[in-house]
């Protein structure tokens, strides 16, 4: 009987697209799946094993941290130090890197960037969360420390992207620059298969997701744009549906396969909008562009943006090419104002 390539066998068939490589990013993507594993067991039985609920404490943003959120956090970063191949790692839930200081590490090529877990206010809720990765090569030589430098860098440098979706099942999405390809976690045999090959956008999308309680505080070229997407117009299938889970993975997944556009704008409250650019934006940037979708903060290419801060926002727009098109459109008409 034929069965599905694992996501093993996957990670070792295509390290012949990269011809220098050592095999140091297919440990890196298999060391990611063994945490993804980990921290899907915990969330699985997270109402049993007395790990939901809030810890009392903020992150460095100021937003409350969860049980789960830490524990993802420590899991990865000590998965991943524990294999090797990274000299270094930044998280949401840390206030800075940190830098894998022997020399193991210090001779270590990539630094990750992640979200432990995205869409965290929806766990005691029994709704899907995520966790989203980014990869880079150090900018620094080898064999030394790595610096902030190595980890400011712009989305377009990233290596490999990806997330793991807890959702009715689990789905390990990632992009090594050739494509996207899914593999769903099967808990009876502990592996992941290759389930959604070489996912794109549809050409057409009819799905917009937005925090529309936020309306108020929008710029006047989203408020147009959203009632541009509520205007009847059969021949673009307007209206078109809302659907908004408060979870970017979630969010962004059902868009990638279903067609839609996700917008978390500036608003008058919040100028940069509310998603971190280098462990949301980015590798969701990069995972759109792969599938035939586009990011844009309204005005830029979301990979093109040189950061500044391990924390900084952007407002960011990503969808179907020719939604984030319509709604730069807007934007650029009302800043002509
Ligand atoms: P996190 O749980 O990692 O802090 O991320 C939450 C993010 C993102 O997943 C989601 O799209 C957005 O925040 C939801 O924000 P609102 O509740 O403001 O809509
Ligand atoms: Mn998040
Ligand atoms: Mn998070």
């Amino acid at each position: 009987m034929e069965r599905h390539q694992t996501l093993g066998e996957f990670i070792i068939e295509n390290q012949k697209d990269f011809p220098y490589a050592k095999g140091e990013l297919s440990a890196l993507l298999s060391s990611i799946k063994l945490a993804g594993k980990m921290v899907n067991e915990s969330i699985n039985k997270a109402g049993l094993a007395q790990i939901l609920g809030k810890i009392g404490r903020e992150n460095v943003q100021g937003e409350s941290q969860a049980k789960l959120d830490l524990l993802a956090n420590d899991v990865f970063v000590s998965t991943l130090k524990n294999r090797g191949e990274i000299c270094g790692i930044a998280s949401e839930e840390l206030e800075d890197f940190i830098a894998f200081e022997d020399e193991i590490h210090k001779e270590a090529k990539y630094i990750v960037l992640m979200d432990p877990l995205d869409g965290s206010s929806n766990i005691d809720v029994d709704i899907t969360v995520g966790t989203i990765f980014s990869i880079y090569r150090r900018i620094s030589p080898v064999g030394t420390k790595v610096t902030k430098e190595d980890f400011l860098q712009p989305g377009k440098n990233q290596v490999a992207a990806g997330y793991i979706i807890y959702g009715t099942s689990t789905i390990l999405v990632y992009t090594t620059g050739n494509g996207v390809n899914g593999f769903t976690f099967d808990p009876g045999i502990g592996s992941f298969f290759l389930s959604h090959p070489s996912i794109k956008f549809p050409k057409e999308g009819c799905i917009y997701s937005v925090n529309e309680g936020n309306y108020i505080h929008f710029p006047k070229g989203i408020k147009k744009l959203i009632k541009w997407m509520q205007e009847l117009d059969n021949a673009s299938k307007r209206p078109y549906t809302a659907r908004y889970t408060g979870s970017l993975v979630a969010d962004f997944h059902r868009n990638m396969l279903l067609g839609g556009l996700y917008l978390y704008p500036q608003g008058t409250t919040s100028p940069k909008g509310k998603l971190r650019l280098l462990y949301e934006c980015n590798p969701m940037a990069f995972l759109a562009e792969q599938a035939g979708g586009k990011a844009s903060d309204g005005e830029n290419r979301i990979m093109e943006i040189i950061p500044s801060e391990l924390h900084e926002r952007a407002p960011f727009i990503c969808g179907n090419s020719e939604m984030v098109a319509i709604a730069e459109r807007f934007i650029g008409e009302m800043t002509k104002d």
